[in-house]
């Protein structure tokens, strides 16, 4: 792949930027969001596909992660250069040792409900930067803390990449657009649409002029509340950078939620600012 990737960026000039974004599979619009964003700004696109053990919990859905290699190749096919999918006997021979720890914004958020979750996460995307070596790495709002840990790790470790995020995509009905949107039977869809409905309310309230946290918190917690069938991971108003919790929105806040549907977890946020 490094090779592959030093060719491509032979061939396309002397100057010429290469972007990468990173998935899991299962490939839908938000991962294209990604892709269409990268041919935007660079001259050679790579993407790579890897389901990451080291990011799933013992408990986790990491056996029964959808998995649709030959879709994704079809639905890639147009935007990437290059595509790279390594098994998880090449990403992690027997005896590899080295992790890479976000210390502190990895318990927040959905560190502190995926214990080793950021770490996994970290690690392969530490490793996938090494492999291809991209000057930019295009990574989605959806995973707000997954940004926040990343742009810490790059700024931490001198990492000669700039992290690109890009908007939330969502489904015409408001729902946030997910690999795991494939386990909700058509009910628990229904229920889901909770999530990003909790956002709107937040978001009228601030319309309104509300910028306390507390009170924003509380709109998001009753309105998900008013869904029995989901249950509450998390509700936080954080600073987006730190993911610590903030007593007003100003300048500017991270309105993050978690909650289960049946068995899946679903995440979903929204990033405010006073009045607007
Ligand atoms: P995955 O869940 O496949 O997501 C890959 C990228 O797509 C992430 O940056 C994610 O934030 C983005 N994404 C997912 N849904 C989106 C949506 N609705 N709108 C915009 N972007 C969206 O996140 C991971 O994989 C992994 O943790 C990874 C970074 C690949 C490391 O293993």
């Amino acid at each position: 792949m490094r090779q592959a990737c030093r060719l491509a960026r032979h061939a396309a000039g002397d100057s010429a930027t290469l972007g990468l974004v990173p998935t899991m599979g299962a490939i839908h619009q938000g991962h294209l969001s990604l892709v269409e964003a990268a041919r935007r700004d660079c001259d050679v696109v790579a993407a790579s596909i890897f389901v990451n053990p080291l990011q799933f919990g013992p408990k986790e859905d990491f056996a029964r992660y959808p998995r649709a290699f030959d879709d994704d190749c079809e639905k890639l096919a147009t935007g990437v250069d290059l595509l790279f999918a390594p098994s998880v006997q090449e990403m992690y021979p027997p005896g590899a040792t080295t992790f890479v720890e976000v210390n502190g914004l990895s318990e927040r958020l959905d560190g502190a409900s995926r214990p080793g979750h950021f770490r996994g996460v970290a690690t392969v995307v530490n490793k996938l930067f090494n492999i291809v070596a991209p000057d930019h790495a295009y990574f989605g709002q959806k995973d707000a803390a997954q940004v926040a840990v990343l742009q810490a790790m790059v700024c931490d470790l001198n990492l000669p990449v700039r992290i690109v995020v890009c908007p939330i995509v969502r489904e015409p009905d408001g729902l946030a657009i997910s690999s795991r949107n494939v386990y909700l039977s058509p009910e628990r869809r229904t229920i889901a649409l909770a999530l990003s409905r909790s956002l709107r309310v937040v978001q009228a309230e601030i319309n309104h002029g509300e910028a306390n946290s507390a009170t924003l918190r509380a709109a998001v917690v009753d309105a998900l509340e008013s869904e029995p069938g989901l249950k509450i991971d998390y509700v936080e108003v954080v600073s987006p950078d730190t993911l610590e919790p903030v007593a007003s929105i100003a300048p500017r806040a991270l309105v993050a939620v978690a909650a289960w549907v049946g068995e899946t977890r679903l995440i979903d946020n929204l990033i405010v600012t006073p009045g607007s």
